[in-house]
């Protein structure tokens, strides 16, 4: 049986909270095991297989009309979806896939009920007027004037794999009809089930892929770009949801319009949901105490230490720092740190910047740019050691600008950071501090300098006034 859930409405209904169905039994368990646990915590590879590769590339140069060749596999796996849930095929019209993901695979189709429903969610419902053709064939034969058709409107459509668990899929959709008008944030249509099959209707977003971008980046770009995320971001923390996993697959950007969407709530979580006391606290006013390390630097052999556990959902590369210390109190600061990897690499033009293989690996990649000492007190911060032998991990670590400087290979040269870039890396400090506390909020980030650049002064969000920003970081 099919059930649609979320927020589409006939035009005559009221506006309801979010309701799901009654599920029939599902063939899934819903306690996932430790290997299908983890397989969901890793979230995606940022290297993306070729294949998403070339969906994206395509769709940034298409026209929004085009009728791709699909692939076979492809086309049969768009006809079983389209069979899953009655009616399906007069609601929607598949057209391609555009994303493959750990979770779920998302494909473009045209929404062919949409002058049914009430689509306040459209942002741009104003901009849908139709142009007509060259007057040759505005005319039909007998010289009447054909009926006028509004431009195709487009959604994506996610189908959430059936190994996600219910709790999970129930989460995102749940999150993502509480962030409905959030700016910058995609919204949600509707859901469909039909038995343990899930999916979500969006409206499709055109962008392009990061990787053909982000070199070609100057300042004022990047810090448009981060606007809109921190935008995005602004208004889901301030309703204390956390989204785990902020990379550049997921925050939807169209370099030609300037627009960005925040997508994939799957890893979202409410802050504090499920906080045990860390020795981070701030409510605790004596912190634990760290056990004192015994004999030398390594591995013990035998570890009798209790183990420690703790949400570290998100994406290799892009977790910070107190998530790979298995911090038990985890806030909204952790999407922030995300945010400053994104800037590192576009500000060093290396796509992935952290290419780790785990959270070892993750924590001497950190460890080397910011050097033991201050290692060693944010460890502490959560309960944690931290000892290294590794000669490359110096004892005060680099600075973002010497490490811009290198990576876009100008150490050599005596460049210098130009004072767009030296604003940029100011900014990249405020958001790449190893003390969550210390970080700054995405309301914060919104009033800096560096995010108002190529700012349009008499636009709406002008209401900002210019700060010092080492007191954004008191506030
Ligand atoms: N509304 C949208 N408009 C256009 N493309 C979209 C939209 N939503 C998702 N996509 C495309 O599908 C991809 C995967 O979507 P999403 O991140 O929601 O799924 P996921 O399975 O959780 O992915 P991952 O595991 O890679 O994070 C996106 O990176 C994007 O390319
Ligand atoms: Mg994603």
């Amino acid at each position: 049986m099919a059930t649609s859930v979320g927020t589409r409405r006939r035009p005559s209904e009221s506006r309801r909270s979010f309701r799901i169905h009654e599920d029939v039994p599902s063939t899934e368990d819903t306690e996932m095991n430790e290997q299908a646990l983890r397989d969901e915590e890793e979230g995606d590879d940022e290297d993306a297989e070729p294949e998403e590769a070339e969906a994206q590339e395509s769709e940034y140069s298409e026209s929004s009309d085009d009728e791709p060749v699909i692939d076979t596999n492809i086309q049969q796996d768009m006809e079983k979806l389209q069979n899953s849930f009655p009616g399906f095929r007069f609601k929607y019209r598949l057209i391609k896939r555009i994303g493959e993901g750990t979770f779920s695979t998302v494909y473009k189709a045209e929404d062919l009920q949409y002058d049914t429903y009430d689509n306040s969610w459209d942002l741009e419902r104003g901009d849908d007027k139709w142009t007509p053709p060259p007057l040759k064939s505005f005319s039909s034969h007998d010289g009447h004037q054909l009926q006028r058709r509004r431009k195709p409107k487009y959604v994506a459509i996610k189908k959430i794999y059936v190994t996600s668990s219910p709790t999970r899929i129930l989460n995102e959709l749940e999150l993502l009809h509480e962030l409905r008008g959030c700016p910058n944030v995609c919204p949600l249509i509707t859901a469909f089930r039909a038995t343990d099959q899930v999916v979500a209707i969006l409206p499709y977003f055109r962008h392009a892929d990061f990787r053909e971008y982000f070199r070609k980046m100057t300042i004022p770009d990047m810090a448009i770009y981060l606007r809109s995320l921190f935008s995005a971001l602004a208004s889901v923390h301030e309703q204390k949801i956390i989204h785990r996993d902020i990379k550049p697959t997921n925050f939807l950007y169209d370099p030609e319009s300037r627009r960005g969407v925040l997508v994939d709530f799957g890893l979202a979580e409410r802050e504090g949901t499920e906080w045990k006391p860390c020795a981070c606290s701030k409510t605790r006013k004596i912190r634990a105490p760290v056990p004192p390390r015994a004999g030398p630097a390594g591995y013990p052999k035998q570890d009798s230490r209790p183990s420690r556990r703790a949400n570290r959902a998100g994406t290799r590369g892009f977790r910070a720092p107190e998530v790979l210390f298995k911090c038990t109190e985890q806030t909204t600061k952790i999407d922030i740190w995300s945010v400053g990897v994104i800037l590192l690499t576009i500000l060093s033009r290396r796509f992935p910047f952290f290419n780790s293989a785990d959270d070892v690996e993750a924590i001497i990649e950190i460890s080397t740019i910011f050097g033991q000492r201050k290692m060693k007190e944010a460890a502490k911060n959560h309960g944690c050691n931290f000892e290294t032998t590794i000669p490359t991990i110096g004892t005060h670590g680099f600075t973002f600008e010497r490490i811009i400087l290198w990576s876009t290979c100008r150490s050599d040269t005596g460049d210098k950071l130009t004072e767009q870039e030296k604003l940029a890396v100011e900014f990249l400090g405020m958001c790449l501090q190893l003390e969550p506390e210390k970080r700054l909020t995405a309301k914060q980030a919104l009033k800096t300098r560096f995010l108002r650049l190529g700012m349009d002064t008499s636009s709406e969000d002008s209401d900002y006034g210019e700060e010092d920003e080492m007191d954004l970081l008191k506030e």
